[in-house]
């Protein structure tokens, strides 16, 4: 790609027209150096349009609930435990089968396999048996001839399920304390010898000690869970599933049946959202609608209404943390003993690695010479607690950030400059707690950089005058960096393949194991394709994802569907641009180096042919014009017994600063201004990954400011259950002013295109806004206390922190 015409770090949103045939007609965000690429023959670096941004805005795009149902197809819903823990004495079937418009009733003894959906250990049943575990678990599924009569009949739950209460625990610190954990507790310690971590505190010249919590958050895709399953012949299931996870579903389904995998075909042409709410959690849906597709041999779509799926599925973990801290005049951190306990509720799930993950980012973007680091998944009688876009490594990262602002509080220093002094160094100060050196960081120049395009001098100055004379108002400012590790945690997992046919007549189709999520993926797979064919966006197309096409797939997730897929799919494009070349190198008998695809052309020497002319050609040659494609990412290990390797291929760097205003009357605030500066490597489409950035930037302000979960003490009902009471952010939430620039540096290592994933890391950039909310509560206090904020900071949380400060310290 020509090096002077990449759009670089442009913010730039002029409207152009969009290309001839890619989203036809539909006007798009477009840039002078997006076009410069294009025309000289780039398909990736420019700022295409989201391949169904047409079929977004326009309403025909189609979702599993969109295609037309077959004739026969029933309806189920699933019966809900009323309490939140107990035995499970009995469920009156013929109360519910004399319902209008039953057709069955299906208990946990009726499924044929495993009542088993748990997608690493096997602790969750599709049904409840024998005890229940939450409030809201299936007991059973309804099917009747009409989605409203299944739903009315599963409302009987009420009456119909019998069981004998206990006390629920539902507090993770209450839970921890019982000893109610779901698995051994995982240690990360990296320290010079046995017992340093704690001596460095000791001798420190400085220590502090807290406790902070920090809430879990809704997933709140705007299209619910949801499966369609329709029986085939020969024992057969197409399921059609809002999943993350094809595989996994194939593999779920096919056990809960007692079949085998090559029996379930699992498809899924898009998710309207999943944002790790459908990895593991898509499966019970999934099994439920399948096992009753089967045993009544017809059609059965399960949709979920917004309350169950609340009441349902799990979410991000919320953690509470205990931490000691020792540090010099500086503020460096000479050692650090955190303690995290994540919330993982009745099950498993996925939280072990939710929790490695969060381990693994205690560090976020700081060097840590002895640490000690210990995480506990807490059994409550809620939710099992699933994946959330960056799978714990939030989770990880804020309680580090925490610390330091009350170091800086604490030495009567900008927080910045203590996080500078702590940052990861190159060639010296630059190993991870878990033993992988940072062999790429460019936190520094992005700081540096972002300081400087933020005026964050000026500004902090300025924000201090405004204090010193606003008594109610009071305005808070800081600066917040992200790393962010690039990988699955399991190494494995990290393979991906494709398969991209060349038709006769020149036009692509690619499909590959990734899913479409809204995240842009088959927009750059798509683009990676007509890259290494030399043709048109409009020559390409993506497929739906399918278990059939492409087998044993991993779930999109964890950042990494482009940097897989991407590079499954450039693999398959080689090869049979591998195959033209040969082709027209001995057709028109020149070197094969000389051969060029560009621009719908194939430039042989000193004559140049169209793309599909010479595609025709070859086919009539009887040449192959499809390949599969496969990658599996290298230099990675773990071992999760000594927690020590190189888990992530490389990381992902950014920073942003946020300035707010609280009213400390009323314990509002309002996000006045945030400046981003973001590593997206050499960007594969910087219009998608500005998106990608902002998105995660306020869906993460979102679960630090606004978004709270609150189960009723004693029922152990889920209160907040619904846009209601939930309060996800909305437009009006975004700061005022939003800068969002890209820092334009291609990855170190060869990934797709020198590009960086970009999923997940932006959700980090929203800790900026929780501590200058944190900053603007500490000024209430001419900046003496340290605020006991907890995260989300709603209006009551931020009074809660105010009266603390203004006390002096001591809770009034
Ligand atoms: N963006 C949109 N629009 N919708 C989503 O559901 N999920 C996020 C992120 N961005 C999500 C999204 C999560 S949790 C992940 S892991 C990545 O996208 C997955 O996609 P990728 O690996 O292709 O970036
Ligand atoms: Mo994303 S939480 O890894 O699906």
């Amino acid at each position: 790609m020509n090096e002077q015409s990449r759009p670089g770090s442009a913010t730039s949103r002029a409207t152009k027209p969009g290309l001839a045939g890619f989203a036809a007609g539909v006007r798009v965000a477009w840039s002078e150096a997006d076009e410069a690429a294009l025309a000289a023959g780039s398909r990736v670096g420019v700022g295409v349009p989201h391949e169904s941004a047409h079929l977004h805005v326009s309403g025909a795009a189609a979702y599993v609930d969109d295609v037309p149902e077959r004739a026969g197809t029933l309806h189920a819903a699933l019966g809900l435990s009323p309490v939140a823990a107990g035995t499970l004495l009995g469920i009156d079937t013929a109360l519910l089968r004399a319902q209008p418009g039953v057709v069955d009733v299906i208990i946990a003894s009726d499924i044929p396999g495993a009542n088993e959906c748990g997608p690493v250990v096997h602790d969750d049943p599709i049904l409840a048996e024998g005890a229940v575990r939450y409030l809201g678990q299936p007991v059973f599924i309804v099917v009747a001839t009409a989605r409203d009569l299944a739903r009315r009949a599963a409302a009987k739950a009420r009456d119909a399920v019998r069981v004998e209460p206990a006390e629920p625990v539902l507090d993770p610190r209450a839970a921890h304390e019982a000893g109610r954990h779901l698995r051994a507790p995982m240690e990360l310690v990296r320290e010079s010898e046995p017992g340093a971590c704690r001596r460095a505190i000791a001798a420190a010249p400085h220590r502090l000690a807290g406790r902070f919590s920090l809430g879990g958050q809704e997933q709140f895709y705007l299209e619910g869970q949801i499966t369609y399953a329709i029986p085939t012949e020969n024992d057969g299931m197409h399921v059609l599933c809002s999943t993350q996870h094809p595989s996994e579903m194939q593999h779920l389904v096919a056990h809960a049946l007692g079949w085998r995998s090559h029996q379930v075909l699992v498809e899924c042409r898009r998710m309207g959202g999943g944002f790790g709410g459908k990895e593991s959690q898509s499966g019970l849906f999934a099994c439920a609608a399948s096992i009753a597709a089967s045993r009544l041999g017809r059609p059965v779509k399960l949709r979920l209404d917004r309350d169950d799926d609340f009441l349902i599925t799990g979410r991000r973990h919320g953690f509470e943390y205990d931490y000691e801290v020792g540090f010099d005049d500086n503020g460096r951190i000479a050692g650090l003993v955190i303690t995290m306990i994540a919330n993982a509720g009745h099950s498993t799930d996925l939280s072990m690695a939710v929790l490695t993950r969060a381990l693994c980012h205690a560090d976020n973007a700081y060097f840590l010479p002895e640490v000690a680091l210990t995480g506990h998944l807490a059994r409550t009688d809620t939710q099992s607690n699933t994946a959330f876009r960056g799978f714990g490594g939030p989770q990880g990262a804020l309680v580090t950030e925490i610390i330091l602002d009350s170091i800086a509080r604490r030495l009567g220093r900008d927080a910045l400059e203590i996080r500078c002094a702590n940052f990861y160094g190159r060639g010296a100060r630059d190993v991870t707690p878990y033993g992988q050196t940072v062999e790429d960081n460019v936190i520094a120049e992005i700081v540096e950089q972002l300081v400087r395009s933020s005026a964050y001098h000026e500004r902090r100055a300025a924000v201090a005058a405004f204090n010193a004379t606003s008594p109610v108002l009071k305005k808070g400012l800081a600066l917040t960096p992200v790393k962010f590790g690039i990988s699955f945690n399991v190494p494995h997992l990290n393979q991906a393949g494709a398969l991209v046919h060349v038709y006769a007549d020149g036009s692509a189709l690619v499909n590959h194991g990734g899913t479409e999520m809204g995240q842009g993926l088959n927009t750059k797979v798509a683009q990676v394709v007509a890259d290494a064919l030399g043709i048109g966006f409009d020559q390409v197309r993506c497929t739906a994802t399918d278990t059939s096409k492409v087998a044993n797939t991993s779930a999109t997730a964890a950042s990494t569907g482009a940097d897989l897929n991407g590079m499954a799919a450039l693999d398959a494009a080689l090869a049979i641009r591998g195959r033209l070349a040969a082709f027209a190198a001995e057709r028109f008998e020149t070197g094969i180096e000389s051969i060029r695809f560009s621009n719908g052309l194939v430039r042989i020497g000193g004559t140049s042919i169209s793309f599909a002319d010479l595609v025709r050609m070859a086919y009539e040659a009887r040449v192959q014009l499809w390949s599969d494609g496969f990658y599996a990412t290298p230099k990675i290990n773990w071992s999760p017994q000594t927690m020590r390797g190189r888990p992530f291929y490389y990381f992902a760097y950014g920073a942003a600063v946020s300035e707010v205003v609280i009213d400390t009357l009323s314990g509002e605030f309002t996000a006045l201004r945030t400046d981003i500066l973001h590593d997206a490597g050499r960007s594969l489409n910087p219009a998608i990954d500005i998106g990608q950035i902002e998105g995660g930037f306020v869906q993460s302000m979102g679960w630090l400011t606004s978004e709270e979960l609150v189960w009723h003490p004693k029922t152990g009902m889920l209160l907040t259950h619904a846009p209601s009471t939930y309060k996800i952010p909305t437009a009006n939430d975004v700061p005022a002013v939003l800068n969002t620039t890209l820092f334009d540096s291609p990855n170190r290592e060869p990934s797709i295109h020198r590009s960086k994933a970009v999923g997940e890391p932006p959700m980090l950039l929203a800790f900026s806004v929780l501590l200058a909310i944190r900053d603007a509560i500490s000024a209430a206090g001419g900046h003496r206390v340290d605020p006991p904020l907890r995260a989300p900071a709603t209006p009551e949380a931020i009074l809660d922190a105010l009266d603390v400060v203004r006390a002096g310290g001591d809770a009034p």
